[in-house]
């Protein structure tokens, strides 16, 4: 035994500590990694992955430790923009297989759309981890990059088209196709890719199906648009009752502005179920304020330096922070429409089932499984 009276305390103590652990049943538990079948390692494949990580300072014999953190940060958002396609996928496939028709299924795709979300609220903060590194840090290690750039990320584009970036309105990079940075299959991926429909032909194609609108039936357009006539009506005569100042000429002015808003509503085709086109709106903010977060990054880490994959760097980064890549900027402008709550017309039962059950309305439809197939 130990003549030392400190040690002797500490075994005490930890006699003791083990003893009350013993007592809260905590080791009750009975250690199964030695009984075959996959551990954890395994299980996630960890000799690939934590072996991934090679510093090309490293490689040319000079070290420069920050290149670690380049490499990992690069590689989380690889992993997690694999997660959002396959989330993005099985969203499409929902749609593509028309199972949106049970409403069990579209808690589904609504589900997974704000996990999309939730990863991309991550992907946005996740650059502050890399803002550790100084700009001088970074130079040190920028030369062994060589041309390799973010841009060329085969699943950022993929992602981007997936949801439904416009092609046309896409910024040119140094005046060509961004595509044309791709070469071999990751080429053919992405024109294949092309052919298919995006979240947005979609949802639009869902929203299109939404009972209720058509002229003959319930009409849910023209009885809305009857009752803005009435309540501008109302609310013009409030105004000119007033008395003659320049608010009241603002007011008028206003209410004219809204009156060609609505002239302008001509075939209108959204019925709003809420959660699914406001986490779509999410998405587009979310990826904004992504391209933002990294343009800010890039300034202070290059300033007006060229870009290692060839672009300007900074100032091509900026002219991507733009509404051009929003995909559902319609649903944006859709609150330029409002109306009072009081103008909206009463659904009927039947309406009331919408939109989940719209395929239950339409003549041609027959039968349709309720599950996905995954
Ligand atoms: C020090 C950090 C970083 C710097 C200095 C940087 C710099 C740049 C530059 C200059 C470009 C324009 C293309 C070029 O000429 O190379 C670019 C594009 C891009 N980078 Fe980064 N980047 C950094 C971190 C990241 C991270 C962590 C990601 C995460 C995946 C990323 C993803 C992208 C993507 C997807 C593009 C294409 C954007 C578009 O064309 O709209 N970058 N980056």
């Amino acid at each position: 035994m130990s003549g030392c009276p400190f040690f002797q305390g500490k075994l005490q103590l930890f006699s003791k500590s083990n003893q009350f652990v013993e007592e809260d049943g905590s080791q009750k538990g009975v250690n199964k990694a030695a009984n075959g079948g996959i551990v954890y390692g395994e299980y996630l494949q960890l000799d690939k992955i934590l072996n991934a990580q090679v510093l090309q300072s490293q490689e040319k014999g000079n070290k420069i430790h920050d290149e670690h953190l380049f490499i990992v940060t690069h590689q989380a958002y690889e992993l997690w923009f694999k997660q959002i396609l396959w989330e993005l996928d099985s969203v499409r496939d929902l749609f593509i297989k028309k199972h949106v028709r049970d409403e069990r299924n579209m808690l589904k795709v609504v589900s997974r759309i704000h996990r999309i979300t939730m990863i991309f609220k991550l992907l946005v903060d996740q650059f502050s981890v890399l803002e550790t590194m100084t700009a001088l840090d970074f130079f040190d290690f920028r030369e062994y990059l060589s041309s390799a750039s973010g841009f060329q990320s085969l699943q950022f584009r993929l992602l981007e088209n997936k949801i439904g970036v416009a092609d046309h309105l896409r910024v040119p990079y140094n005046r060509q196709h961004y595509r044309d940075n791709f070469h071999g299959q990751e080429n053919e991926t992405l024109l294949r890719l092309e052919q298919e429909d995006t979240l947005l032909t979609l949802v639009e194609q869902w929203l299109e199906r939404t009972p209720g609108i058509e002229k003959d039936g319930f009409n849910f357009w023209g009885k809305l648009q009857a009752n803005i006539e009435e309540g501008l009506k109302m609310e013009k005569c409030k105004i000119q009752k007033m008395e003659d100042c320049a608010e009241k000429l603002e007011l008028l002015d206003d209410l004219n502005k809204q009156v060609e808003n609505f002239t302008a509503l001509e075939e209108p085709r959204f019925q709003l179920p809420f959660q699914l086109l406001t986490a779509l709106m999410e998405i587009d903010t979310l990826m904004t304020k992504w391209r933002y977060n990294h343009v800010c990054m890039v300034h202070r880490m290059i300033g007006s330096q060229t870009g290692t994959g060839g672009s300007s760097g900074y100032y091509y980064l900026r002219s991507t922070v733009s509404d051009r890549y929003k995909v559902f900027v319609d649903l944006f402008n859709v609150a330029t429409f409002l109306v009072p709550s009081a103008w909206v017309p009463k659904l009927n039962p039947n309406i009331n089932k919408f939109p989940y059950m719209a395929e239950y309305y339409d003549s041609s439809y027959h039968s349709c499984s309720s599950d996905e197939s995954d």
